[in-house]
C-alpha cells in the first residue's frame, strides 16, 4: 500500500513539522509500543538535534490476535518519567476505532502535561469509534488491514520495510 520512499518523505515531513514546532524546547517523545517503534526510530531522526528529545514507551494491550480491534485497552507497562508540566508527543502507529489513542491521551493528561499532541503514520478514518484530535498524521487509508513497518498480524510482519495489505488466505 505504501512503499519505502513514499513513508520516508512523510517520516521526514513529519520531523520537519515537529521540529518547528518544538525548536529549542524539551519534548517528551512517547512511543506507544509495540508497533510504533519502527515509525518511532525513523521520526525522531528527523526531528533532528533542534529539539531535547527525551523519549519513553508505553504499552496497552487490546485482547487477542484478530485483526478486530476488541476495544478493551489496558496498561501493559506505563511510562518511566513524570511528564508533568512537561512538552508530550505521542507517537503511535495507527488511528482504528480511535479507543486506544483517547484512552492513552485521558490517561496521560490527567498527569497534567504542559502540552499534549499526538502523532500517527495512519489513520482508518471510517472505521472511528470513538473521535481523536489529532496534531500530525501521515496517511489516511481506506479500511484494510495493514502489516509492515512496524504494524503486525499476531505479532509477525513488523520488519517489513513498507506496509502492506494482508490478504486473509480463504480455505
Ligand atoms: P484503535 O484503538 O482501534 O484505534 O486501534 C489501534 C491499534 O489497533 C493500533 O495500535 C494497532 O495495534 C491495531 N491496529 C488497528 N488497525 C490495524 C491494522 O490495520 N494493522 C495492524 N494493527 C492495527
Ligand atoms: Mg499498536
Amino acid at each position: 500500500m505504501i512503499p519505502e520512499a513514499e513513508l520516508k518523505a512523510k517520516v521526514k515531513e513529519l520531523g520537519e513539522r515537529i521540529r518547528n514546532d518544538y525548536r529549542g524546547k524539551e519534548l517528551i517523545v512517547v512511543c506507544v509500543l509495540k508497533g510504533a517503534v519502527v515509525f518511532l526510530s525513523d521520526l525522531i531522526r528527523e526531528i533532528g538535534p533542534d529539539v531535547d528529545v527525551k523519549l519513553d514507551f508505553l504499552a496497552i494491550s487490546s485482547y487477542g490476535v484478530s485483526t478486530k480491534t476488541s476495544g478493551v485497552v489496558q496498561i501493559q507497562k506505563d511510562l518511566g518519567t513524570d511528564i508533568q508540566g512537561k512538552d508530550v508527543l505521542i507517537v503511535e502507529d495507527i488511528l482504528d476505532t480511535g479507543l486506544s489513542l483517547a484512552y492513552i491521551k485521558k490517561l496521560l493528561g490527567e498527569r497534567g502535561p504542559k502540552s499534549l499532541a499526538i502523532c500517527v503514520l495512519l489513520d482508518k478514518p471510517e472505521r472511528r469509534k470513538q473521535p481523536v484530535e489529532v496534531e500530525y498524521t501521515g496517511f489516511s487509508i481506506p479500511d484494510k488491514f495493514v502489516i509492515g513497518y512496524g504494524l503486525d498480524y499476531a505479532g509477525m510482519f513488523r520488519q517489513l520495510a513498507s506496509v502492506c495489505v494482508a490478504e486473509p488466505i480463504d480455505d
